[in-house]
């Protein structure tokens, strides 16, 4: 059995590199939609026609689950893709949901994502449906996609984009912050230093792994990647998101034409 994952680059390999520590014998077959990145400016119609595109694409290849490692295509495709097929599909917001609201304890809960996330309120209606009396402060950060994206920018600028973005929750005393986007594992350092101590962050790409189904063993675990476009630059900034264990797979990237 092989777990699909895909995302609009490269920011789903943090959910890869989650799910593999805690499977690490599972089968993986991951799809960076790069040449249609990013989702998080698209229209819902648009992205739900991309992530039903890659779904299909990933059980042609013989995923037997699939993972939606991105948040604008879990809120704005994973209803439609359930709809669609009948393999499990696992998206990224509801277990960072459930983990938020197990760890906040004043109700106080912050989201960054993309600006069609924080449109569609995804996280927002979710928590609330879950306990009407949290709540949510929720802010777009696309500059930040887009610096993480770069994977050259000093830590200086990366530390200012995090303090522009961040600057309301201090005043708003968020005691929980989720990281709406599969992007900000990456500068989790920086958000954790500017915010202090007294907030918790929730990474979604840990929190999926409640709603996976185990994968069963196989011999010896097998990774294979595919892009849209640019096999090369996402090889490259690829190795950011992957630790050196995983980074040998990237040598076979393979465009999906
Ligand atoms: N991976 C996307 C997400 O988690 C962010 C990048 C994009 O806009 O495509 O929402």
């Amino acid at each position: 059995m092989s777990i699909g994952i895909f995302d609009s680059g490269v920011g789903g390999l943090t959910v890869l590199r989650a799910i593999s520590e805690k499977f690490p014998q599972a089968n993986i077959i991951y799809l960076g939609d790069t040449a249609r990145f990013p989702y998080g400016t698209k229209t819902t119609a648009t992205v739900q026609r991309f992530a039903i595109d890659n779904t299909q694409f990933l059980i042609d290849q013989g995923a037997q689950t699939v993972v939606v490692a991105c948040n604008t295509a879990t809120a704005t495709a994973l209803s439609t893709l359930r709809q669609k097929f009948s393999i499990p599909i696992i998206g990224v917001i509801d277990g960072a949901v459930q983990e938020a609201l197990q760890l906040s304890k004043t109700g106080r809960i912050g989201v960054i994502a993309t600006n069609r996330t924080i449109k569609l309120k995804s996280y927002q209606k979710a928590l609330l449906q879950k306990r009407q009396s949290v709540e949510v402060f929720a802010y777009p950060c696309p500059l930040l996609v887009a610096a993480i994206e770069d994977g050259r920018l000093p830590d200086p600028l990366l530390q200012s984009i995090v303090a522009h973005y961040l600057q309301p929750f201090k005043e708003q005393q968020i005691d929980t912050l989720i990281l709406g986007c599969t992007h900000f594992p990456l500068v989790r350092a920086q958000i954790e230093a500017y915010l202090g101590p007294g907030v918790t962050v929730i990474d979604p790409a840990q929190s999926c792994m409640r709603d996976l189904p185990h994968p069963p063993p196989s011999q010896e675990a097998d990774y294979r990647f595919f892009v849209s476009d640019d096999a090369d630059r996402f090889k490259k900034v690829g190795r950011l998101f992957l630790g050196r264990n995983l980074q040998k797979f990237l040598h076979s990237v393979q465009c999906r034409g």
